[in-house]
């Protein structure tokens, strides 16, 4: 089989690692991928977004199955489009992918069929939140953009001059372009995050092993927020009793809301929950896998991630035994310096022989790019040092070490990752 899969982060090394392990793929290619992938996938030069060249290369490379795996993509359609040139595709359609597109309508679907989550009001105007958030008076507060701004589209404001810059950030500069056209104000939550990503066809859901992202640039939850800078598998905070309740109260409750909708979803359906003193609650929905909770994920999946993909496109994934290993995983985010605000690339990455160095320990490459047989710094997130081990201990000592080995000019990382306080 040929394999088409779209994106370039370390999530989607990951995802083509797990997929070359199934005899039947002989060729991925990654579009556009990055230099650790080139070592065995072909890479592709076409953007991610580039809908109309991606199902044109993959119609004729002759590719029997197609990966979509970032958000931009699916919101755009692009599974649709795979799936309307007679290519078999893993993603949702664009109908269900608003569920990541679009917070109003997330929210919308939530309070329309009970879903736990924070209370909130939606606005198209400046004026009107402004006068919200001045009447509400309750501070801190939550402003989100309601469209797609790379993760950054969240702003917590701990006052009423914060919550006003905040909304004419988003509604008036524009600061996210059109995702913020409209914007969603709710209630502050607290609790410990978990992600919990999911596989489901619209008629079964198979919750993945659980993780912990740590969303901060530093140590201690401390400096701006990030794509993510290391995660841990599974996450402590999750017990079996949440993880019962979260499925009678969220997870089987979203699927059959966006069947209700006529917006069944079909692929990577990813709850960010908190776990509140009044129970879990949805932070956020993502159409896709999450960067880097999957990088700590499928190292522990045991069961063939091809055959659950075409199970998920099929509608028959309750034929598949989906099936976790009981170790643990960590991964941490070696970063360029300055991330995620302006920093510089093109420095060489030393440390790297082949994929790993250690027995359990993997390589993921996100920022990075190949040039004369050495891979050089090409983005924010450069790479993904995951290590399974018998348990978090023994994984994150693993991954660290593994770390330590790696170095480039500036590079950034944090060191308390999985540090939890139980
Ligand atoms: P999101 O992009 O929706 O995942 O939000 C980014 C981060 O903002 C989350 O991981 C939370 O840490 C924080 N956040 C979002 N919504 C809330 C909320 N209602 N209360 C507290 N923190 C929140
Ligand atoms: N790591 C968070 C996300 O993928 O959205």
């Amino acid at each position: 089989m040929k394999i088409l899969l779209v994106g370039s982060g370390g999530r989607e090394h990951a995802i083509a690692l797990k997929l070359k392990e199934n005899p039947e793929v002989e060729q991925i290619f990654a579009a556009p991928g990055n230099g650790g992938m080139a070592a065995f996938c072909t890479l592709v030069p076409i953007k991610a977004t580039d809908v109309e060249n991606m199902v044109k290369f993959a119609v004729d490379n002759g590719v029997d199955f197609a990966v979509v795996a970032p958000d931009d993509p699916l919101v755009l359609g692009m599974a649709d489009a795979m799936e309307a040139a007679g290519i078999p595709a893993f993603g949702p359609s664009k109908d269900a992918a608003i569920i990541e597109g679009s917070k109003v309508f997330s929210k919308n679907l939530m309070k329309k069929y009970g879903i736990p989550t924070a209370r909130y009001e939606t606005f198209g105007t400046e004026e009107a939140a402004v006068a919200y958030v001045k009447a509400q008076n309750s501070y801190p507060t939550v402003v989100k953009a309601d469209g797609l701004a790379l993760g950054k589209g969240v702003l917590i404001a701990q006052n009423e001059t914060e919550a006003v810059n905040a909304i004419h950030s988003i509604m008036g500069d524009k600061i996210f372009g059109a995702s913020g056209n409209h914007i969603v104000i709710e209630e502050f939550l607290e609790g410990p995050e978990v992600s919990v990503l999911s596989f489901t066809d619209g008629k079964t859901l198979v919750p993945m092993i659980s993780s912990k992202d740590h969303k901060r640039a530093l140590d201690n939850d401390q400096g701006l927020n990030t794509g993510g800078m290391g995660t841990i598998a599974p996450n402590p905070y999750y017990t079996k009793e949440i993880a019962d309740r979260c499925m009678k109260e969220i997870f089987l409750p979203t699927m059959a809301a966006m069947n209700a909708e006529g917006r069944t979803f079909k692929g990577c359906l990813y709850f960010g929950l908190m776990i509140t003193k009044d129970g879990p609650k949805v932070i956020e929905y993502n159409c896709r896998f999450g960067d880097p909770e999957t990088q700590v994920v499928l190292p522990l999946l045991k069961t063939d991630l091809l055959t659950i993909f075409r199970a998920v496109r099929d509608q028959k994934l309750s034929d598949v035994k989906v099936e976790f290993s009981d170790q643990s995983a960590a991964c941490v985010i070696l970063a360029s310096g300055g991330y995620p605000q302006k920093y510089q690339t093109g420095f060489e990455i030393s440390g790297l022989d082949a994929m790993g160095q250690a027995e359990g320990v993997t390589v993921y490459h996100a920022g990075t790019k190949l040039e004369n047989g050495k891979f050089l710094t090409a983005g924010g997130r450069v790479l993904g040092v995951t290590a399974v081990g018998t348990d978090r201990e023994d994984a994150l000592a693993k991954s660290y070490a593994a770390v330590k080995k790696i170095t480039f000019q500036g590079v950034h990382y944090r060191k308390d990752i999985g540090k939890i306080k139980e």
